[in-house]
């Protein structure tokens, strides 16, 4: 784990390690292909940031419960089965670094796997109380998909703007990581929080989490361990490029469209995009744009109680602005 991380966990590492234990049990299977697609998947760590989001939320007003646990093992099997869903339907072929399950088992396999963590999560419910929480997972349930969907029609429209892919990364990110936070502050049995901050907090993170994401597809040094280039590959119109067409005239605009939308783009094609949308600045202003995310995240954070935990969510919002994976 990265040391910035590995710091900012520290202080909930306990709960961490438990929350290992609890997640690890959902991956095994008496069927033996099941079972050999879980243990693979499960092999793969991923960052983790949701869970931590959820304990350092709870801790920051009150308690850890049981209740906080289940919540986080939930909202990181949506998460991963999100994921294995998500590299189907962008044809990928790396995740964390490893090759991902569609591309060692098949895009049916995948799929189905996908659908069993989601079915796991909701065998995960267990309490009446639980039951009060159903409207926060029944909402990422459908805002992931969702997500997705207007994703795919993006695929095939050479004009999105700002205001469509903002839409799209609500949706397929930043509604996951608010209800992270929205558990941690649900869980925690203090019934003085304004849950609603909380939910924006998650919110503004998750905006600049897939910003950033989307940003590190356009730099050789990323460390992401799922390549480079990815979305131009699959036509998927971010930020940079969103703002890299605006700096461009009539016919240079024309000819960028086309080339990013061609099939089968070369190495060279991608790197010579990649390299168009650097030189042109547009990285920065994406930057900035991200970092307009982050200090209205800080913001929520400033009307939390001050203490150790706090410090550490703040660090922890200061870290995904510059993460390079
Ligand atoms: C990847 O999320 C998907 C996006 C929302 C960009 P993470 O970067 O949190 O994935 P892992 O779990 O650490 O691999
Ligand atoms: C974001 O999708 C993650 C999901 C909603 C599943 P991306 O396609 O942008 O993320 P990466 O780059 O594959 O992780
Ligand atoms: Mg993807
Ligand atoms: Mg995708």
């Amino acid at each position: 784990m990265n040391n910035v991380l590995k710091n900012i966990t520290e202080c909930v590492s306990n709960e961490m390690q438990e929350f290992e234990t609890l997640f690890n049990n959902c991956f095994s299977s008496e069927d033996k292909l099941l079972n050999d697609i879980l243990v693979y998947t499960n092999s793969m760590k991923g960052k983790r940031i949701r869970p931590l989001l959820i304990f350092l939320t709870a801790k920051t007003f009150g308690n850890i419960t049981e209740q906080t646990f289940r919540s986080a093992v939930i909202i990181e099997l949506l998460h991963t089965a999100s994921l294995l869903h998500d590299d189907v339907i962008d044809n990928s072929g790396l995740r964390r670094n490893n090759r991902t399950v569609n591309a060692l088992f098949g895009d049916k396999a995948a799929i189905l796997v996908g659908d069993y963590l989601y079915g796991k999560a909701l065998a995960t419910i267990k309490t009446e109380e639980d039951f009060l929480l159903m409207n926060v997972f029944s909402r990422i349930a459908l805002q992931l998909p969702q997500g997705e969907i207007k994703e795919t029609d993006v695929t095939f429209n050479k004009d999105t703007d700002l205001s469509t892919y903002l839409n799209v990364i609500y949706y397929k990110t930043a509604s996951l990581i608010s209800a992270a936070t929205e558990c941690g502050a649900r869980t925690c049995r203090n019934p003085n929080i304004n849950v609603q901050e909380m939910t924006l907090l998650g919110e503004n993170i998750g905006m600049a989490f897939q910003i950033r994401d989307d940003i590190l597809d356009y730099d050789e040094n990323n460390l992401m361990g799922k390549g480079l280039g990815n979305d131009i590959k699959e036509k998927k119109i971010t930020l940079p490029f969103i703002y890299y067409l605006e700096t461009l005239d009539k016919k240079r605009k024309e000819e960028m469209i086309e080339l990013f939308f061609s099939d089968n783009k070369s190495d060279e094609d991608i790197h010579s995009i990649i390299d168009n949308v650097r030189k042109s600045g547009v990285i920065e202003k994406s930057i900035e744009r991200q970092k307009e995310y982050s200090e209205k995240a800080l913001k929520c954070v400033d009307t939390m109680p001050l203490n150790d935990y706090s410090v550490q969510l703040r660090a922890l919002v200061q870290y995904l602005t510059i993460r390079k994976q």
